[in-house]
């Protein structure tokens, strides 16, 4: 009489995991998954590293100082004179180097003029002729270099020959709110030409 195994086999093959002489057949679906779970074991650290050494090559480019579309917040209104005299003001932003962000740094330092409501001029500070702050001479209504006697008016044209060219003039947003907004960038001195260096 045939034994229950028989019985559910009359074939007489082997129904469960050992074969006839060799090791124990292993279930093909817990083989496949262990694969996939070795290889996503060795890929993700993998994929982790790569994203972390390409961080710096994929981050999102932002304009000088890193602010909103390289524009920083700089003064209200308020804070300018309705004459339209000059104000110093410091720029500050976040600096990024390839690994770290420094927030609040100052990248510069501007002169703010309120010419309205909504128009302001901005000057880089920096002399165009050998890089020296300028200064404004509020008894000359002038802005005035120490290093080698440069002026500018009060619109930034030059009143000397000692400078290459004019005050470098930035970008400003007035925006609704009242604050004033600029797009700090330092540019090449002893030339003509205005050229961004940052
Ligand atoms: S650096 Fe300003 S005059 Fe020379």
């Amino acid at each position: 009489m045939n034994s229950a195994s028989e019985v559910d086999n009359p074939a007489g093959q082997a129904s469960h995991s050992h074969g006839a002489n060799g090791p124990p057949r292993r279930n093909f679906v817990t083989e496949f998954a262990a694969i996939v779970t070795g290889g996503l074991l060795g890929v993700i650290p993998a994929v982790a590293g790569m994203l972390f050494y390409a961080d710096p090559l994929t981050r999102k480019k932002k304009g000088a100082g890193g602010g909103e579309d390289g524009f920083n917040r700089v003064a209200t209104l308020a804070e300018l004179p309705t004459d339209g005299t000059p104000v110093r003001f410091t720029v500050q932003a976040d600096r990024v180097d390839a690994w770290n962000v420094f927030r609040n740094q100052t990248i510069g330092t501007v002169y703010l003029r309120r010419i309205d409501d909504q128009n302001v001029i901005a000057f880089n500070d920096i002399c165009p002729h050998l890089g020296c702050k300028v200064d404004y001479k509020p008894v000359d209504s002038q802005f005035f270099c120490p290093c080698h006697s440069s002026a500018f008016d009060l619109e930034g044209k030059k009143l000397n020959k000692i400078p290459p060219r004019p005050l470098d003039v930035l970008e400003v947003k007035v925006k609704p709110d009242g604050t004033v907004w600029v797009k700090y960038q330092d540019f090449q001195g002893g030339i003509e030409e205005k050229v961004v260096v940052s």
